[in-house]
């Protein structure tokens, strides 16, 4: 691994750590997808081994079954009403703290779990920190049969979308979420008015969601080098999308 690489994952395991303290014993927390993620469930499982007495509700299969494995108690039925703490990684988020998420294809699981938390805590390196969304191309869930029809109505916003593909799969294999739907994933170029997009992708027929998280994280964990800055939006409030 080269030294960069060192850096990045030693900063994902520093936020995860960080991200791990907040919880305590009686609560109901959300737990994220992705590599940084991975690295709270594996530390939220050690704090379980040593008596922390919580019960926790995954964003994906992967995020499921690696938390069973660390013997974290998992809600498998429904998502509750109520959570009291998430921890979830972002590809992207900029000072409002809006996300771009999606980047492993669990964006829709991971909204609905955000949407029932009442704190919702990102966990960062320092690659996912920018001024502007846009750089990482935002994905968005389609249902498989309308997927040539949601990229053309894709084109038609300015965005330029692109069929994920399945890792380590035939060329041409479509990626499949948890849900069995399909992930475009649509360079915009800068989106500086991340709600206005929201507005024009959520009545395209086929689209089930898409990976703009806005007004949903409560505060950011960054690792920067050894650091952990503690980043929160500028103004409460505001409608989420
Ligand atoms: C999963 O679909 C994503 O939303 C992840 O939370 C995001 O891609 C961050 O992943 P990493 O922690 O692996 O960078």
């Amino acid at each position: 691994m080269s030294d960069e690489n060192d850096v990045v994952e030693r900063e994902k395991e520093l936020a995860a750590r960080a991200a791990v303290e907040y919880v305590t014993s009686g609560m109901r927390v959300g737990l994220g997808s992705g590599t940084t993620s991975a690295y709270a469930v594996k530390a939220l499982g050690e704090r379980v081994k040593g008596g922390l007495d919580i019960v926790a509700v995954a964003t994906s299969k992967d995020t499921q079954a690696l938390a069973i494995s660390v013997g974290i108690p998992m809600i498998t039925t429904t998502v509750p009403l109520a959570l009291d703490l998430t921890i979830d990684g972002a590809d992207e988020f900029d000072p409002e703290l809006r996300l771009i998420k999606g980047g492993g294809g669990d964006l829709l699981h991971e909204k609905i779990v955000a949407s029932a938390s009442r704190r919702e805590i990102i966990i960062a390196d320092h690659r996912k920190q920018v001024q502007v969304l846009g750089a990482f191309p935002l994905p968005v869930e389609v249902i498989p049969i309308a997927w040539t029809l949601v990229a053309k109505a894709i084109r038609g916003l300015g965005g330029n979308p692109v069929l994920r593909g399945a890792k380590g799969a035939a060329a041409g294999t479509p990626f499949i979420t948890d849900e069995g739907n399909f992930i475009l994933d649509c360079s915009f170029g800068p989106i500086r008015e991340p709600e206005a997009l929201a507005r024009d992708l959520e009545p395209i027929p086929g689209i089930v969601e898409h990976g703009l998280f806005l007004g949903y994280a409560s505060e950011v964990l960054l690792a920067v080098g050894d650091r952990v800055e503690r980043i929160l939006p500028p103004q409460k409030g505001g409608a989420r999308g």
